[in-house]
Formats: C-alpha cells, sequence, structure tokens
C-alpha cells in the first residue's frame, strides 16, 4: 500500500487502512531503537523544522530523537528567541520557515487549525503535535500502537478514558482513532469537563467512573488542563481525585489483564494514585518509548516512504 498524504493533521482523515500501515510501520522502526548504534541513513539530506509554540516534553523530544535515529537534520524554533517575539505573524514565519526548504515542519500550537493553516500554505509536509483542545494524531497513533503490541488487536477492546475531555485534543483523536479501528470508548468526567455531543466521535458518556472502568480492558487517565480553563469547573483536586482519580480499587473493577495509560505529564495523587502510575500493568512510560518509533514511521511515510518512491 502507498502512502500518499502530504501532512498528518488529524486522525479523522485516514482510513484505518493508513493506520495500519503507520502502526506496522511503526513496529519496523522500533527495533532500530534497540541496536548498540541507533541510527539509520534513510532520510540522510532531509530537513526537519520543530515548530513548538507550546511547552512539550514527551512529543517534541521523541519527535526530535526520530529525526536524529533516521540521519535527517532537526532544527527547532520557538516564539521565544525569534522573531514571533517581535510581532511577525504565523504565515509569514512559516514562509521564511519554507523559503529555506525543509522537508517536514513539525508544529504545535495552542490555536485550534492552526497546523490546517500552515499546510495549506507551505509545498513542505506539516504534522501535527497538537493544535489547542482539537488534535494530537502522533499521540492517538502512538497510544493504538502500544495497546495493539500489548493485547495482539484493537477491534473488540472496551477502552475507558476518564478526565478532562472538554480540553483534551488527547482524547478527541484518541476516540476518533480507537473507534476508526473497533474497538469500544468509553468516556467518564464532570459534566463540566464532557463537551455536548461528544458522542458524535464515536463513544459512550459513562455516568460513574464505576461503569466506565467496569471490565475494560485498558484505562487511559487524562490530566486536568487548568492552562485552558477560563472557569473554575470542579470544587477541588480533593473532591476530583474522589470522584474521577484511578486508584487500585477501581482498578480491580476492569479486567483482570487491564492495562493503564497516561498521555503525560500526570498529576499524581489527582487523576491517577502514584502506585497504579507505577504498577506493572502501567505502560505510562511503554507509551513513551513508541512514540519515537511512532514518530520515526511518519517521518517516513511523508518524507521518505512510497510518497518519494518515484524521486530515491
Ligand atoms: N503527551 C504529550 O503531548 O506530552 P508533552 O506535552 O510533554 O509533549
Amino acid at each position: 500500500m502507498r502512502f500518499t498524504k502530504k501532512d498528518i493533521l488529524d486522525i479523522h482523515s485516514l482510513d484505518p487502512e493508513e493506520i495500519a500501515l503507520i502502526l506496522d510501520t511503526a513496529m519496523g522502526m522500533k527495533e532500530i531503537s534497540q541496536r548498540p548504534v541507533k541510527k539509520v541513513p534513510t532520510l540522510r539530506g532531509k530537513t526537519i523544522v520543530l515548530f513548538f509554540q507550546e511547552p512539550s516534553t514527551r512529543t517534541k523530544l521523541s519527535f526530535e530523537i526520530a529525526a536524529k535515529r533516521l540521519s535527517a537534520d532537526s532544527v527547532a524554533i520557538a516564539k521565544a528567541g525569534s522573531s514571533m517575539a517581535k510581532g511577525e505573524t504565523l504565515i509569514d514565519t512559516v514562509k521564511n520557515l519554507e523559503a529555506m526548504r525543509p522537508d517536514v515542519i513539525v508544529m504545535r500550537h495552542g490555536s485550534s487549525g492552526a497546523a490546517y493553516l500552515v499546510a495549506n500554505r507551505v509545498d513542505c509536509s506539516v504534522i501535527n503535535a497538537g493544535d489547542g483542545i482539537h488534535a494530537h494524531p502522533s499521540q492517538a497513533l502512538l497510544d493504538m500502537m502500544s495497546v495493539r503490541e500489548k493485547k495482539g488487536r484493537l477491534s473488540g477492546l472496551k477502552l475507558a478514558m476518564i478526565g478532562d475531555i472538554a480540553h483534551s485534543r488527547v482524547a478527541r483523536s484518541d476516540i476518533a482513532g480507537f473507534s476508526k479501528m473497533g474497538a469500544q470508548v468509553w468516556v467518564c468526567a464532570p459534566r463540566t469537563m464532557i463537551p455536548a455531543g461528544i458522542q458524535a466521535l464515536g463513544c459512550t458518556v459513562a455516568p460513574t467512573m464505576e461503569a466506565c472502568v467496569a471490565d475494560a480492558d485498558v484505562i487511559m487517565m487524562l490530566r486536568i488542563q487548568k492552562e485552558r480553563m477560563n472557569d473554575i469547573l470542579f470544587p477541588t483536586e480533593r473532591e476530583y481525585a474522589g470522584w474521577f482519580g484511578l486508584n487500585r480499587d477501581r482498578v480491580a473493577l476492569a479486567k483482570k489483564d487491564v492495562t493503564i495509560m497516561h498521555p503525560g505529564p500526570m498529576n499524581r495523587g489527582v487523576e491517577i494514585s502514584s502506585d497504579v502510575a507505577d504498577a506493572g500493568y502501567s505502560m505510562i512510560l511503554d507509551q513513551v518509548t513508541n512514540g519515537v518509533a511512532l514518530r520515526m514511521a511518519l517521518y517516513y511515510l511523508v518524507a521518505g516512504g512510497s510518497r518519494h518512491a518515484d524521486t530515491d
């Protein structure tokens, strides 16, 4: 199968065959990170710009490490220290980046839709590393990779997702991706954190946390995103943890072989207790490991794979 997309902007625009191709390619890439010399020449001569206008640890570093493992040259630009701090617009900034002939721009931006705006204005590939509350496709793809690796399938699994659904681009992308691949996605949060119409993305809203995690194959906890809240949406963190925090008693309601996930960063003691986050059934750090391989696969497919086979 040829991967023909120029950009990776969201999960909605990927069909199940394309998602399966990305996950298969990522599994192949994972082996490279296990070698003593973790580098292949696949993307030698390609240039990747990391354009992050919001903080990031996992996403930015894994996109950077992924570029290095494929021998691409990567450079980073942020608002601080660039001419955006002097008032240069987003479009002027990316047109100037494009003039330097990169092959891929990886961008994170606080505004939903920013990656689409940029992708429509530049000829190089754009990978959305998170836009506002809208989409975080590489996170959803690494989450699907991690679950498929652990469980051997996605279809038929029950994924329980609990937390700040309203402000979570991870939730929107994971709901779209897992449901597209045949999993049943259940969500739960205080009613102030459940957007109206979220069911249309392909999920069921559970009335209680207990109903959400009951018989779940996978539980994914989400962070409360205070930085995106204009109002107070719950009384106290202590009360939130009591109603919606994942502890051992609630894990016991899920399937015996349940897997616990979190995209990070975690608020320990709020949405997840430390004993759960650090238990053997937690694959939170495996998600981070797989994030490097998944992002290597995205680079390969948009900048070095079959899209460019005729010019290789
Ligand atoms: N999961 C995630 O997007 O983490 P960072 O914000 O650290 O990149």
